[in-house]
């Protein structure tokens, strides 16, 4: 049941979205707007602590979001798409970080992120809009990947700032579309924001992808052909005519062998994405051309780990440190060190839907699972080597709970 006090703490929110139920005194030209889909609460899958997959507990009494500012979307959800991310958020990653960035000023008790709705992808269909949101209307078809900081997709409804969002493309169904903003955002990210690179300058770029054939991979091949760079990419043998597909120039097998020999043959890379992390750090970067501006951006950082071991302030600090020296230690022999992290983005996949809808990039998914199944969805997830998305409709089963 829904507390008293979420009850009041709704009623009051209710005046920071726009609605379309008018009272009966409207004819007097004061239009007071009330909610006439008031609910308090939804179906989820949630977590009341942190663990393996028995954690997931189904309920259909989880808060139902509320529009806090008025920049604020509700959407209902159609199709969520999963994430090694909700593997590791459910077990506990990044909870001192991700804890910090809810509540900045520590003024919860810890352990008030429970219940958490995991999932980052969203494709859906908008149910109610802020007094500010001008780019959106009720009942637009969205797409979005939700900060790991946000309630999740795993729920019937989710809250998102309208900046976060962007129309889904026209050409997928909301299956395909939810396989694509998480990975999506974290490569254009990686590749845009940190690496530089954008449609106007990649051609002819050589560009190295490490651990290619997954999620992230899967999309920044697409995205990185489509503007016409040269990509080699790593995998595994078995993905070998999986990433071919998608375009990749050259593939070498990490499986066969210490994979740097191989690499070490190939002509120089301006720049090089690594999803793998470990010990590629000790060599990849003389895979680069010194002195051109070639840059390695790497997505496996130890930002959360630190922060979870050391906490926020020595966490932080210990990787500034970590990664300013690193930096230091690269730019003397003339090639530039950075760490990607995902960032929401509307903007972004506005650009990314464009260059769906042109034919230049698809979704990959591998296997759906209904709203019922989503332990054996995220199970999937966490034996890995799929070649493809995973994506639970959230639309569908819902009735088997
Ligand atoms: N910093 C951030 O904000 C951020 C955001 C998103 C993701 N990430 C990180 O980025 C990485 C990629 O994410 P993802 O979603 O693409 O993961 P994913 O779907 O699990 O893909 C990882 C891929 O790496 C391949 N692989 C494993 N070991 C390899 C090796 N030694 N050499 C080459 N390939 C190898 C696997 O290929 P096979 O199946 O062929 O073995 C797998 O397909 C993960 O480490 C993730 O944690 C970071």
């Amino acid at each position: 049941m829904a507390s008293v006090s979420h009850l009041v703490y709704r009623k009051w929110l209710f005046h920071l979205s726009k609605s379309r139920s008018v009272s009966r005194h409207s004819s007097q030209s004061r239009l007071f707007s009330t909610s006439s889909r008031c609910r308090t609460i939804m179906p989820a899958w949630v977590i009341d602590k942190y663990g393996s997959n028995d954690v997931l507990r189904f309920t259909k009494n989880a808060s139902f979001p509320v529009i806090n500012y008025p920049n604020e979307v509700i959407v209902k959800v159609v199709a969520a798409g999963l994430n090694p991310l909700d593997v590791s958020m459910r077990g506990g990653y990044g909870a001192a970080t991700l804890s910090m960035k809810r509540d900045p000023l520590n003024i919860t008790q810890s352990g008030s992120e429970f219940p958490l709705i995991l999932g980052r992808d969203v494709s859906g269909v908008i149910m109610e809009c802020g007094l500010d949101v001008k780019y959106f209307s009720e009942r637009d078809e969205v797409w979005a990947a939700i900060p790991p900081w946000k309630q999740g997709s795993f729920a019937e409804f989710v809250v998102l700032s309208a900046n976060e969002v962007s129309h889904k493309p026209k050409s997928l169904s909301h299956t395909e579309a939810a396989a694509i903003p998480y990975v999506a955002t974290t490569a254009w990210s990686a590749l845009v924001n940190t690496g530089g690179l954008s449609k106007d300058n990649c051609a002819k770029k050589r560009i190295l992808i490490l651990g290619g054939s997954g999620g992230v991979g899967t999309f920044a091949i697409q995205m990185l052909k489509a503007w016409g760079a040269h990509v080699t990419v790593t995998c595994s043998q078995n993905a070998e005519q999986f990433v071919r597909a998608l375009g990749t120039d050259h593939v070498v097998d990490y499986t066969a062998g210490p994979v740097e020999e191989p690499l070490s043959t190939l002509e120089k890379f301006d720049l090089i994405l690594d999803n793998v992390g470990g010990g590629t750090e000790r060599w990849a970067l003389n895979l680069l051309k010194p002195w051109s501006g070639a840059k390695y951006v790497t997505l496996v950082t130890p930002f959360l780990q630190n922060t979870d071991r050391l906490g926020i302030a020595d966490g932080m600090m210990q990787t500034a440190a970590t990664v300013a020296t690193k930096a230091l230690k690269h730019l003397a022999k003339g090639v530039h060190y950075r760490w990607g992290f995902f960032a929401p983005s509307g903007p972004a996949l506005d650009e990314i839907r464009e260059m769906v809808d042109a034919g230049q990039i698809r979704a990959v998914v591998e296997e759906t699972f209904s709203f019922s199944q989503v332990p054996q969805a995220l199970e999937k997830v966490e034996k890995g080597h799929a070649r493809g998305k995973t994506v639970v409709e959230i639309s569908k089963g819902g009735d088997d709970l």
